[in-house]
């Protein structure tokens, strides 16, 4: 059956499970030829997340790369006879089916990972992967790769919406349909105090804190724990409505709660650290609808691999357990704020200088000749197993 995406502003309503599957392979490869098994590799990960976008590759790069057993546990619809499931769904089951011809343990959970009910589901599928795998139940890789717009806080049973929003003023930018090329221009008013705080709920590291404190109480962490969580940061121009925004308040609070992870269980030596990784501008399900990087996605992708500089997701992750987290003397390379940066060569001097003057000289005439609107439309579908040839 031919089936065709339905897209209505920047978001894919349906999913191809045949292209998600072919995109899953894809990673897996890459992290195959990648990554190199060796004595400080992770030997079982838990991916909160892993169904797409970084959290997919960080459990693609561990299970294929390192060849660790993995607990996947991420929030996706199964499909049903008026639906197709959404592309999460396709992605785990490729993970899942791919694993098993190669006979990598894999576990896969799907729910609400902010639910209590689901951490203990999840706490009993780390004991099964550690029995199926034969090593004691002690991950030493966590990845929280959570991107969500609800969190129902589990003390309270109050449900928190995130907003993307900015702070203190109001903000008017570009927008761009990644679909025609066709420019727009929004305004977004400034966030209120609760719409801050039910931000900082949902994307701050409260939730991250839990889950450590449950994998404590179980035995799990060890002192070759790894635990990390991802952030943007990106250039001034996308600061109003990202970095100094409602969404980066809640980063700044993964941030504090990552500070407080690292010295609670490292000082107790029950860990061996928590980062928070700031990772590239990538298109993503998330990314995607966040007004204005679209826009400046499509003149970064253009520069970056006109410098041969370009990486995707597992491109990315392969890097940050390579170069990062598990580098040949342990040691793992920070900036002054103690943050793992692979965003280093979106934010390089050349780089940034390169994607302004860009940026400043598009317009509807030459947005496909100057930019890579094409590689980030290609990339888009693809993340829900569509290619362009699907369009017509
Ligand atoms: N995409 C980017 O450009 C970019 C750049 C830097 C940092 N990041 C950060 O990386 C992280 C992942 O973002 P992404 O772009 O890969 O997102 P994504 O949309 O591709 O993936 C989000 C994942 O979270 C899962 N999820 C959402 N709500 C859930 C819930 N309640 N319970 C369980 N699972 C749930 C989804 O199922 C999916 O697996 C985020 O913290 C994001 O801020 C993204």
């Amino acid at each position: 059956m031919v089936i065709k995406p339905m897209i209505r502003n920047n978001i894919c309503l349906n999913a191809n499970p045949d292209g998600c599957a072919a995109n899953v392979r894809e990673q897996i490869e890459y992290a195959r030829k990648k990554l190199k098994k060796s004595a400080n590799a992770p030997k079982l990960a838990l991916v909160a997340g892993c169904s797409n976008g970084y959290g997919l590759a960080s459990r693609i790069c561990a299970g294929f790369g390192y060849g660790a057993a993995t607990v996947g546990l991420s929030f996706e619809n199964e499909p049903s006879e008026k639906r197709s499931g959404t592309p999460g769904y396709y992605n785990n089951s490729a993970f899942d089916e791919q694993a098993a011809k190669d006979g990598i343990i894999s576990v896969t959970l799907n729910g609400d990972a902010y639910s209590p009910v689901i951490k203990s589901k999840t706490i009993e599928a780390v004991r099964e992967a550690a029995l199926r795998a034969g090593i004691p139940a002690k991950i030493d890789l966590f990845i929280y790769s959570l991107a969500s717009p609800v969190r129902t806080d589990p003390k309270t049973g109050v449900m928190y919406k995130s907003v993307i929003k900015p702070i203190g003023a109001s903000f008017k930018g570009k927008t761009l349909n990644i679909m025609d090329g066709t420019f727009g221009t929004t305004e977004i008013g400034s966030a209120s105090e609760e719409e801050i705080f039910n931000t900082v709920k949902v994307m701050g590291g409260e939730d991250w804190q839990l889950w450590m404190d449950a994998l404590d109480n179980e035995g799990f962490l060890c002192a070759q724990t790894r635990a990390a969580a991802f952030t943007y940061i990106g250039p001034e121009s996308s600061w109003a409505i990202y970095k100094n925004g409602t969404i980066g308040k809640a980063k700044d609070d993964l941030q504090r709660a990552c500070r407080e992870i690292d010295s609670k269980f490292t000082q107790q030596k029950k860990i061996y650290g928590a980062w928070i990784s700031v990772n590239k501008a990538l298109v993503t399900r998330s990314s995607a609808v966040i007004p204005t990087i679209a826009l400046y996605i499509t003149c970064l992708y253009k520069v970056m691999k006109e410098m041969n500089l370009h990486e995707g997701c597992v491109e990315q992750i392969a890097r940050l357990y390579s170069d990062r987290l598990y580098t040949a003397d342990g040691k793992v390379p920070v900036d002054s704020e103690n943050r793992i940066r692979i965003d280093d060569m979106e934010m390089r001097d050349d780089v940034q200088k390169a994607v302004e003057i860009k940026m400043k000289n598009i317009t509807q005439e030459n947005i496909f000749t100057e930019t890579d609107i094409a590689g980030v439309k290609h990339d888009f579908l693809q993340a829900h197993g569509f290619s362009p040839d699907d369009i017509g």
